[in-house]
């Protein structure tokens, strides 16, 4: 070996390397390579493509090349640099090249079909599919995407080689909902376990911490049918639930005609966009039940609501799709017994009243009475017992903290009261978040 790269001789070629058959299939895909070039310089001649991943191939062949071709369709779209391919029996495109140095081939050239994937900037119709960013073949290669911190990088990514700004977005909570925790929930995440197995949140409401937190192995769960029904939805057809919320109008007679319908005469998707579009313009984002279990709040006059959020609830989806998140619509106790050693619980039930106006508790013709919150801590001890970490917020209040006194309990500020009057809504330590680590 000598002392410099610069020094050395050509090396000499090994015969074993030697494959003529091999050199002769590429020599002949080189030449159809040559026209398919030939017809990609047209389409961009005449404004069809800029570049030629915005084409799709169309191969009419000759008998001798046919095989040579269809053994190689999986990749050979990267050997002619285009997003789809196809051999066909006809060429029926505005821009077609009859070959001059093979007859029998013509190569026509149309728009690929589907989105351009910002990761490898093929077009392909899996992009945007259930929220999916990439394509198929990117979410491949990026399982590591599902951690956070590649994601954050990956946005990144994204910004600097594209132009406009297609990035990873953070879910938020869909719905503006009573006792969401937004916010208190710096005080929340700072009062997590440090490690823990899965999240567990059987009161889930919005899912401010569970969108926070963003866990890969999480069960949520709420009584409320209408939103569990719209989570699933989110997660199974957001691109129809996205098409749906569309066609919604702002204004009083739309919405008392909307919120007169029976949902159980709804298909899922249509009572998904409904309960959206209801939580969007009605009194204060609220959600009420009459005893009969009919939302029954007001129309709210909103100037301008944003009754649909594409780029959030395609994230919501994403996030949903591709984690292990059971999504259950049953009383909590149900779901309290699923938790297992070393499993994290946040229990965020109706707060109990701090007094007998004040509070919002009935989220559905079920209220949750002062026994609820008695029977509430039996569930927290035995959570305890069995080896969970267990984290509760409710009202700062004698009654909760007595039920709750052999644990730790931090009072919390907040404002975040459904009552309008000014006073109410100051900041004030109302809250308590109690755990038991
Ligand atoms: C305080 S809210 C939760 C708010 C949520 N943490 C958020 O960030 O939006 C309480 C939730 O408990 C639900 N709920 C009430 N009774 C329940 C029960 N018995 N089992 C399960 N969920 C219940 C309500 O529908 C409501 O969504």
């Amino acid at each position: 070996v000598e002392e410099s790269v610069h020094l050395e001789l050509m090396p000499t070629v090994n015969r074993d390397y030697i494959d003529t058959n091999l050199e002769e299939i590429y020599e002949k895909l080189l030449k159809v390579r040559k026209d398919v070039l030939k017809a990609l310089e047209e389409a961009r001649k005449q404004d069809l493509i800029r570049h030629p991943y915005e084409a799709k191939v169309l191969l009419k062949l000759p008998e001798d090349y046919k095989g040579l071709m269809l053994d190689r369709l999986d990749w050979i779209k990267f050997f002619f640099t285009v997003s789809q391919l196809e051999v066909v029996d006809n060429v029926d495109t505005d821009i077609k090249v009859e070959s001059e140095d093979i007859e029998g081939l013509t190569v026509g050239i149309e728009r690929a079909e589907g989105e351009k994937c910002p990761r490898c900037w093929i077009y392909d119709e899996t992009v945007g599919k259930d929220g999916q960013p990439i394509c198929d073949r990117c979410m491949e290669q990026v399982k590591i995407y599902k951690n956070i911190r590649y994601r954050i990088i990956f946005s990144f990514f994204l910004y600097f080689t594209q132009n406009k700004m297609i990035t990873y977005t953070k879910p938020k909570p869909f719905v503006k909902w009573a006792g969401g925790k937004r916010q208190i929930i710096k005080v929340l995440k700072e009062n997590i376990p440090e490690t823990f197995n899965r999240y567990i949140e059987p009161f889930v409401g919005g899912g401010a911490l569970l969108f926070e937190l963003l866990p890969s192995n999480a069960i949520i769960n709420d009584i409320n049918s209408e939103l569990i029904n719209t989570y699933l939805v989110i997660k199974d057809n957001v691109e129809r639930l996205i098409e749906s919320l569309k066609e919604h109008k702002n204004n009083e007679n739309y919405y008392y005609k909307i919120r007169d319908l029976n949902p159980s005469e709804l298909s899922k998707i249509e009572r998904a966009s409904r309960f959206i579009y209801l939580n969007k313009t009605c009194f204060n984002g609220l959600y009420r039940e009459n005893s009969k279990g009919k939302f029954n709040v007001p129309f709210g006059k909103y100037k301008n609501p944003k009754i649909l959020d594409e780029e959030n609830l395609r994230a919501v989806s994403f996030y949903l799709c591709n984690n292990n998140i059971k999504i259950y619509n049953k009383d909590y106790k149900e779901i309290c017994e699923l938790a297992k050693k070393g499993d994290f619980v946040y229990l965020d039930p109706p707060y109990y009243p701090i007094n007998k106006t004040s509070s919002f508790t009935k989220y559905t013709k079920y209220d949750f009475t002062e026994k609820d919150q008695i029977e509430l801590s039996e569930v927290f001890k035995s959570l305890d017992k069995k080896g969970c970490f267990v984290m509760l917020s409710n009202s700062n209040t004698d009654f909760i903290k007595e039920l709750y006194k052999d644990f730790y309990i931090l009072e919390v500020e907040a404002g975040r009261y459904i009552n309008c009057k000014g006073n109410l809504r100051k900041k004030r330590k109302l809250e308590v978040l109690i755990k038991n680590y």
